[in-house]
This record gives structure tokens, sequence and C-alpha cells, in this order.
């Protein structure tokens, strides 16, 4: 192919790529279950129905590997997410209760970050200032008090802003007000945010 072919094959397949690869959305959720369709997921949707400008990337869909002391994982969809969340001005994290905790896959990830304290600081810097919510279901009525401190804690390593956590009981259908109010909250961390860097 020519110079000028292999030129207009790139332009072609990024003009083509799906605007969410294209476009960083402001708000960025990372959901993390063993169910792509219960609990955890449908109130993750509820909340992130009315956004705009906002992405629900499922961690199933990724290739996440373990930590890794060497960092052999470069490779794997790791950093990618890791430059979405730095594009994004509010992140929001969704796991079910698993045995008291977060859900494997969700500890997988947060595992990951320690890749942004050493080889890929700038991204981890890169997240300082941003807002960080939870969106959490489980089979009591309310959450262990150790589960939300990995995620607050997390965001306060990072110098990101804590917003808090939406908990509902996992049998009981979506409770629509209350994931209608946490939208609002997430939004208004945004609203706060241009207020800030205005
Ligand atoms: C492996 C596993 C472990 C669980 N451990 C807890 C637990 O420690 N505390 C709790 O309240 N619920 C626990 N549950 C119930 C789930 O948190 C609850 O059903 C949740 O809504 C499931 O979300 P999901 O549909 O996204 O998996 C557990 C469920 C599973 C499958």
């Amino acid at each position: 192919m020519s110079d000028g072919g292999e030129l207009a094959e790139v332009l072609r397949r990024i003009f083509e790529r799906p605007r969410s690869e294209v476009a960083p959305s402001e708000i960025l959720g990372v959901l993390g279950t063993s169910n792509n369709d219960g609990n955890t997921a449908a109130l993750a949707r509820a909340v992130f129905a009315p956004l705009p400008n906002a992405a629900l990337v499922n961690l199933n869909d990724l290739a996440i590997a373990p930590y890794d002391y060497l960092n052999r994982h470069d490779n794997d969809d790791f950093l990618p997410l890791a430059e979405k969340l730095a594009a994004a001005k509010t992140i929001v994290f969704a796991s079910p209760v698993y045995w008291y905790a977060m859900s494997a896959q969700m500890k997988l990830f947060f595992d990951r970050l320690t890749d942004l304290t050493g080889a890929h600081k700038q991204l981890g810097k890169a997240l300082a200032g941003k807002s960080v919510f939870l969106i959490a279901t489980g089979g009591s009525p309310l959450p262990p008090a150790s589960f939300e401190p990995p995620f607050s804690e997390t965001a306060r390593y990072f110098s990101m802003r804590w917003g808090g956590m939406l908990y509902q009981p996992g049998d009981k259908p979506v409770d629509a007000g209350a994931a209608k109010d946490f939208s609002n909250r997430i939004a208004g961390g945004i609203r706060e945010a241009s207020v800030r860097a205005a």
C-alpha cells in the first residue's frame, strides 16, 4: 500500500470507531459482578439511564490480569480503561457485596490500580480531583461496615473526592426514586467540578 493509502486506511479506522471510543465520557462507571444481568447491573443501569455523556464499562467484557510485581501485563485491557478513567470527570464503581467485600472482578481491578503508583504514575496523578461514587447491592438490609472503606480510602489515596454510596438490597425491585436521587447527586458532582474549574 502507498503512504497515502496507509494514511487513508488509518483515518478510516479512526472515524469508523464507535463514538464511545473516540469521545471520553464525563461520567465513567465500572461494573464488577458475576451476573451481567443481575441486581447490581440493574441498579447501575437505573442510575446511569438519565445521565448525559456517561458510559458504564462491564469488567466482564475486558481482559484484565491480576496484579503482577513485574508489570508483565501492560498489554491487557487495564491501561486503556485507566486512560478512560483519567479522561473522565467522575468515576462510579458498581459492585455487589460478596462475602462482606467487593466482588472478585472489582478487587482484581483495584489491585491493578497499583500500576498507577509505579510505572504509570502519571495516569495515577491524573485521577486527582475527580469525584468517586459507589453503587452496591447485597443480600442484607444494610451493607457490612467494612464494605465502603476500600473504595473511599482508595479514592482518598489518589486524592479524589469521595461522593458516597448508594446501597440497595438485591432481593427487592430497584428503588427508582433512590436511583434518580443518586443520578442527580452524580450530575451535581460534575456541576460542582465545572464551578471549581471556572
Ligand atoms: C458469592 C456471593 C457472596 C455473597 N455474599 C454476601 C455477603 O457477604 N453479604 C450480603 O449481604 N450478601 C451477599 N451475597 C448476596 C449478594 O450480595 C446479592 O444477592 C447481590 O444483590 C448480588 O448482586 P449481583 O446480581 O450483581 O451478583 C452474596 C452473593 C454471592 C453470589
